[in-house]
């Protein structure tokens, strides 16, 4: 087995918990890799022989980005719905059946070719592993299909047929059809299962019952909660025992001691209130409060259509109270941890061997340099992509 010596990192952001501080950060660092995984890690001094060497320039080396939250799937674009809301229009989930419209209304070779761009766009900024929801089909044949596509891509998919109620439909028959033929056909092709838990799509019985329908064919749940405005589906996503719910933009202190006590992540997606001028989640009040929260884009057309995990950080730093330790943290190791996932998240012996060059000398310049192309290599198991 090849053995690849990766020498000369200026700083190596670990996420080892054995090592100081929340990064674990190792400077003067060397990363040894054999057959995908990291064999080695320590001071470039201490770096053991290898049988190829790869010189990092004394740049920044992060694990691999985990984006655990994106809708990938879709056709079409809202760009004229996103300039009307910059010009004073609010958001609405009601925004949604524009883009299952066009969807629809794709071929196969089009979703797929659409979201393989747009993973592609995603992995250039650093994201090595990423969740995909469907959600913009929201008929049975056009959700699975949408799960089939995102399938190509991940395994961490999934099934978003509770996204809205479909133009025409009665919200209970839906409802039904989610939980009954929808998600037997989704099944398949799905990790797992979603709801959008808010005023104008799901309320919380309606959200409950999808995610226990899900539960029992052996979906695990998460779950689009106060996003828009207070609501049941951060409570109900702790009870249920969620590993991640994701938005929390609204949330009172009886929510934030329920995610506390639970354990559940709270997954916050910056780009979205960017993109629709709502107040950004308050980051700093669940760090303290002792809750574990992961960032993500949320990348579709609609609320947020960026796929770049190093714009968040720099959202979440300078507007919602997180240290860039912090932010770095939440897109590396909460974000695998907000996937179930510890094979990735951290450069530790034993992880997959995904990371990230930066051309910098630390973490820290990517809230501090926003908007520069600040990475400069990814690699997946070992190889650059
Ligand atoms: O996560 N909140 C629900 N779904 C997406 C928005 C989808 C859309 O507007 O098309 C979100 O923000
Ligand atoms: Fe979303």
């Amino acid at each position: 087995m090849t053995s690849t010596l990766l020498h000369h990192i200026g700083e190596l952001v670990t996420n080892d918990p054995a090592r100081d501080g929340l990064l674990g950060i190792v400077e003067d660092a060397a990363l040894v890799i054999e057959g995908g995984t990291v064999a080695w890690v320590g001071p470039a001094a201490d770096a053991p022989e290898a049988d190829e060497a790869y010189d990092a320039g004394g740049r920044a080396v992060l694990p691999g980005f985990v984006d655990s939250h994106s809708h990938l799937v879709f056709a079409g674009d809202r760009a004229g719905e996103f300039a009307a809301r910059m010009a004073g229009e609010s958001y609405a989930a009601g925004g949604i059946r524009t883009t299952v419209a066009a969807t629809r209304e794709a071929t196969d070779e089009q979703l797929t070719s659409h979201v393989a761009r747009l993973v592609q766009e995603m992995n250039r900024q650093g994201t090595t592993t990423l969740e995909i929801k469907s959600g913009y089909g929201l008929t049975t044949r056009d959700e699975a299909r949408s799960l089939a596509i995102a399938r190509q891509f991940t395994d961490e998919t999934t099934f978003l047929g509770a996204h809205v109620v479909p133009e025409g439909s009665d919200p209970a028959a839906y409802v039904e059809l989610v939980t009954g033929p929808m998600l037997e056909a989704a099944v398949p092709h799905a990790r797992w299962i979603d709801a959008f838990c808010e005023r104008g799509a799901f309320d919380g019985d309606q959200a409950r019952a999808v995610l226990e329908a899900g539960r029992a064919v052996g979906l695990q749940g998460r779950l689009h909660a106060n996003q828009l405005g207070p609501g049941p589906g951060v409570r109900l996503a702790a009870e249920l025992g969620l590993l991640a719910v994701d938005h929390c933009t609204y949330l009172d202190d009886v929510d934030v001691d329920a995610l506390r006590d639970s354990g559940t992540i709270a997954t916050l997606l910056p780009g979205v209130e960017f993109s629709t001028r709502q107040p950004y989640p308050d980051a700093r009040r669940l760090l303290d409060a002792g809750v574990r929260v992961a960032l993500a884009t949320d990348c579709n057309p609609g609320s947020c259509f960026t796929s770049s995990i190093p714009l968040c950080i720099a959202l979440a730093v300078r507007e919602m109270g997180m240290t860039p330790a912090e932010a770095v943290h939440a897109v590396t190791q909460r974000g695998a941890d907000a996937l179930g996932r510890d094979d990735v998240g951290a450069l530790a012996p034993g992880r997959r061997a995904d990371l990230v060059l930066l051309d910098a000398p630390t973490h820290v310049h990517l809230a501090y340099r926003p908007g520069v192309p600040l990475v400069s290599g990814v690699w997946q198991a070992g190889r650059p992509t």
